[in-house]
């Protein structure tokens, strides 16, 4: 079977390769073994290829922190899958044509959710609802902002805090997105730059009580800055490669709190069974297309180090996807 490996930490398109290994073979007792039908190139996946994530195991290594499967067979007391149901994976390594893993990895979805919003159920959804949830207490009416809007997060984010009557302003970096986040439940929709505390207060006069980071570096600052006395700053990613700049003032004399935000570790703060719950209504709302990401390109495996390469440009349009089982 075929599986992308890493032949080196490097610049992602000249580090990927696409190899032949041998096939995971028969699941043993609890195991459970999956074709994989999707799979999302992600930014914590380049970073990860660039050897800058926080894992950096033994090379050659395979990259690929979530996907899509079906499964193909299940080993001696697995009863909580069975063949044909469509999972998503707890576990990594997924950017390959089969897995066999621990079966309490995997999580049955609907079959009927479509595959590519189903490739990318497994970190982002529950990053946005838990950057909503477990930050700071919000109200219904409450207001908060956000950088990166229009990434997968940031559109998942708008909606979700719309349905709970949460109000956003929106950080991009080109006027051109406003429609189409606006269209999709943005109250506020903003350019970065340096003097956005200012524009923001012109904006709305309601106090801010979150701000959501995934740029890192001055942008960091700059949203909190908008952010009101005594709010809350969460940085979850680092667009820019900077380390988190804030101004002492505002942790000092405003009294803002600076937290970080890894879904694994607020994950690990839940049962198995409050994790199934999660991911069930997430993927309820996929169905019901209350949730979605959009998608630029999908592209075959053997194509990897094309769609890494596409996956960085900016302004995309949307997430690069690869289908290694054949075209979805
Ligand atoms: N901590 C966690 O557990 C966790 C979980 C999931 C995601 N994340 C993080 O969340 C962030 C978004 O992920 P995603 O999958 O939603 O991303 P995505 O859909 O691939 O979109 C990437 C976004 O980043 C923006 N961007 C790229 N470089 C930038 C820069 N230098 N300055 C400002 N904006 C920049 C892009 O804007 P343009 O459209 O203008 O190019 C786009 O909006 C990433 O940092 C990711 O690592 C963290």
């Amino acid at each position: 079977m075929k599986q992308v490996q890493l032949a080196a930490y490097g610049i992602p398109e000249q580090v990927v390769r696409c190899v032949e290994v041998p096939d995971p073979g028969p699941p043993g007792p609890g195991e459970v073994v999956f074709d994989i039908l999707a799979f999302p190139i992600n930014p914590a996946d380049i970073s990860f290829c660039s050897g800058n994530y926080r894992l950096r195991p033994p090379l050659p290594a395979t990259p690929g922190a979530e996907c899509i499967g079906r499964v193909t067979a299940i080993g001696a007391g697995v009863t909580h899958v069975k063949p044909g149901d469509h999972v998503i994976n707890l576990a990594r390594e997924n950017w390959a044509q089969r897995r066999r893993v621990k079966a309490d990895d995997v999580i049955a979805i609907p079959p009927q959710i479509p595959l590519r919003q189903a490739a990318m159920l497994r970190i982002n959804p529950p990053t946005a609802q838990l950057l909503l949830s477990d930050v700071t207490t919000l109200q219904p009416g409450d207001w908060l902002i956000q950088n990166v809007a229009n990434s997968a997060v940031g559109r998942l984010i708008i909606r979700l805090a719309r349905a709970r009557g949460l109000h956003t302003i929106n950080v991009v970096r080109r006027e051109s997105l406003f429609p189409e986040l606006q269209a999709m439940g943005a109250d506020i929709c903003i350019t970065d730059g340096p003097d956005l505390a200012a524009r923001v207060a012109q904006a709305t006069k309601a106090p801010i009580k979150l701000g959501i980071d995934a740029v890192c570096g001055e942008a960091l600052a700059r949203i909190s800055s908008c952010v009101s006395d005594g709010g809350a700053v969460v940085t979850y990613g680092a667009m820019s490669g900077a380390q988190p700049t804030i101004d002492r003032s505002d942790l000092m004399f405003r009294g803002l709190t600076l937290s970080g935000f890894m879904l694994g570790r607020f994950l690990a703060r839940r049962s198995l069974d409050e994790i199934r719950t999660i991911f069930a209504d997430l993927g309820q709302q996929l169905l019901e297309g209350k949730l979605d990401a959009p998608v630029a390109a999908i592209y075959p495996i053997e194509q990897i180090a094309e769609a890494v390469a596409h996956a960085q440009r900016d302004a995309k349009g949307g997430k690069i996807l690869v289908a290694p089982n054949g075209m979805i």
